[in-house]
Order: C-alpha cells, then structure tokens, then sequence
C-alpha cells in the first residue's frame, strides 16, 4: 500500500515535469491539429507547399509566395506593399505560436492560394518545414 502512494506521487512528478519540459505554444498548436487527425509533420512537404505554383484559388495569388519571401528567410509583403515578416521561426521566433492567428490566415491563405481550406496535415507539415527554417 505505501509503495503504491510513493509509486504515484512519482509518477505526478514525472507527470507534471514532462507537461513544463514540452515546450511552448507552438507544440500545442501542431498538438491541435495532430488531434484532428494530422500525423507528424513533414518538414519536405511543407517545403513543396510553400514553394508551389497551384493556382487554384485567386488569379493574383497562385502561391504562397506571392506575398511571403522568396526564401523563408527573406520579409514579404502584401498586395497593397505592407512588409510581411519572414516566415522562418529562426527569424521571427513569435511564428505560429498564436493560435488564432494561425488559424486566421491559414484559412485566409489557404482559400486564397489553393481555392480551399487547408487540411489539418498540410498545416502540421507547412509549420514544420518553417520551424526547421
Ligand atoms: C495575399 C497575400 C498572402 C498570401 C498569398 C499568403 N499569405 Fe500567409 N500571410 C499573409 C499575411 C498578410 C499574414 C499576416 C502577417 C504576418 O504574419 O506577418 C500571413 C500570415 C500567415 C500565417 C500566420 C503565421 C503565424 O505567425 O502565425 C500562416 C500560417 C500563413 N500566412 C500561411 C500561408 C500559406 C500556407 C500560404 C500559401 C498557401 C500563404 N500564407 C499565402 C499574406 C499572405
């Protein structure tokens, strides 16, 4: 009995030092999505997402990078010439880390570029690729 208790007090604390070693909100938004059904991100397709030409949705936005930099690394900007911080968390370190706003402007960009929204899995592996970037 008394082995038992001491058995899971330890695992609390284990418990609550593996909650504070996981990091940040950025985890907890690609969690999100991995709840919806996403699997570990691919940093290679979240490469070819950010690079494609699909022109799928709007005429003057066939790609991501119509507005975001030519690299991750390089600032954007918008259509009516408003710079656009790089994407590259390396760069701007607050990258995906508000959950609203990632949600925001995926479903914004996504509808805008691709002519859709985007599914949980493309947003998992787009984030990864920039979060290595
Ligand atoms: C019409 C211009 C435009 C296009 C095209 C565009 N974006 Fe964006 N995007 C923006 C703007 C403006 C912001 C908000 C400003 C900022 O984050 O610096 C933004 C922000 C984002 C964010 C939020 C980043 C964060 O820090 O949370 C995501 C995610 C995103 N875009 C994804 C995409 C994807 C994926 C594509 C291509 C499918 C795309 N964008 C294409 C203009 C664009």
């Amino acid at each position: 009995m008394k082995n038992t208790k001491i058995f899971l007090i330890a695992i609390s604390i284990t418990a609550i030092f593996a909650v504070s070693a996981h990091a940040g909100p950025r985890d907890d938004i690609i969690a999100g999505f991995m709840a919806q059904g996403a699997v570990a991100g691919d940093p290679a397709k979240g490469e070819a997402m950010y690079n494609a030409n699909y022109g799928t949705g709007k005429v003057e936005t066939p790609k991501c990078t119509s507005c975001h930099g030519t690299t991750p690394q390089q600032s954007g900007e918008t259509r009516t010439a408003k710079p656009i911080d790089p994407m590259a968390v390396s760069k701007a370190s607050d990258r995906f880390t508000d959950k609203r706003k990632v949600d925001k402007w995926f479903l914004r960009n996504c509808k805008g570029v691709i002519g859709r929204e985007c599914t949980a899995q493309e947003k998992v592996d787009f984030i990864a690729f920039l979060a290595t970037q």
